[in-house]
């Protein structure tokens, strides 16, 4: 028999295992969402990749050719993008799963939820996670110090249930977590599933450029660096692509390929391989350190 692993997350949204194959600008597209869906986890578009709603189109057709998993979209409800043309088209090919990092998620709520989906928003603080829950959200990813991408300022282990206990809504662990022990300890703090994006970018499906991913097989956590000078909320970047950011700007604008983001967890980035392997990995480690911890306990 196939092994699941029952959550709150798992049984909101239908996959096997409770892990989230992160939306990563530039990075995450059909290949990576269909992997990880494939793998049983939940692979997630970042709906910014899309410059045209017939691009968007032509991807969610693709991954439907693949597969018909559940998959989830990062959309960002602001002036900037064509997001209720991206709304429609996604609840179109049956995405039940929204998160919202800018912009207010109210906006799309009535629509996702008369679909039959959730919307669940990246938080940094307890603040942003009261607010959230005030506009009706179902749920919060915990985005903790060290992740890829725009990171908070608490660690995993205290935001988690920190938001858990003051906000009482499901919550989603994001930043540092890649590995099954990880994930083991996201869901003892009250984690009903978890991101991975940074040990992501560092496989065959991914569409970083290799030198991307060689460079987090290659980093360790000290060779990440947090900044707000690039995007103007603070994320964590790969050191030396962002070496000479200060002295040049505008590299921002004409070179966004090359600044390469990346959380801590480049640590237990340790080869390119193929996401379905991260995932079945994690799966693996998760149980064999449930089954440890439950057998470390005597005297009951
Ligand atoms: C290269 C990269 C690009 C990202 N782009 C986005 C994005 O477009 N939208 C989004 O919601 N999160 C984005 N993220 C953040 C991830 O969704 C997630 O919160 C984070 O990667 C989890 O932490 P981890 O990197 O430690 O696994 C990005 C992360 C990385 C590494």
């Amino acid at each position: 028999m196939m092994t699941g692993i029952k959550t709150e997350f798992t049984q909101m949204m239908g996959v096997d295992y409770p892990i989230i194959g992160a939306p990563m600008f530039l990075i995450s597209y059909e290949e990576l969402v269909t992997a990880v869906a494939t793998a049983g986890g939940l692979g997630a578009l970042p709906l910014p990749n899309f410059r045209t709603a017939e691009d968007l189109k032509k991807t969610l057709q693709n991954i439907r050719m693949k597969t018909d998993k559940p998959i989830g979209v990062n959309i960002h409800v602001s002036g900037k993008f064509q997001w209720k043309e991206q709304l429609a088209l996604c609840l179109d090919f049956g995405v039940k799963f929204f998160i919202t990092s800018l912009g207010d998620p109210r906006l799309i709520l009535n629509d996702v939820h008369a679909n039959g989906g959730k919307v669940f928003a990246d938080v940094v603080s307890l603040e942003q996670g009261l607010k959230a829950r005030e506009r009706g959200v179902d749920g919060l990813i915990a985005v903790a110090a060290g992740a890829g991408g725009h990171a908070g300022r608490s660690s995993t282990m205290v935001l988690v249930p920190y938001l858990k206990s003051k906000v009482g809504l499901p919550v989603i662990a994001a930043g540092g977590i890649s590995t099954g022990a990880q994930m083991a300890a996201a869901m003892a703090l009250g984690a009903c599933a978890v991101v991975v994006g940074t040990r992501l970018v560092a496989t065959d499906e991914s569409r970083a450029i290799p030198p991307y991913k060689k460079a987090i097989v290659a980093a360790g956590p000290d060779d990440i660096v947090c900044t707000d000078r690039i995007t103007g909320n603070p994320a964590n970047w790969l050191s030396k692509s962002i070496k000479d950011f200060k002295k040049m700007p505008e590299l921002g604008s004409k070179k966004w390929k090359e600044l390469w983001s990346a959380g801590q967890s480049v640590a237990q980035a340790e080869d390119i391989r193929p996401a379905g392997q991260v995932i079945a990995e994690m799966v693996e480690e998760y149980l064999n350190t449930c089954r440890k911890l439950g057998q470390s306990v005597t005297g009951l």
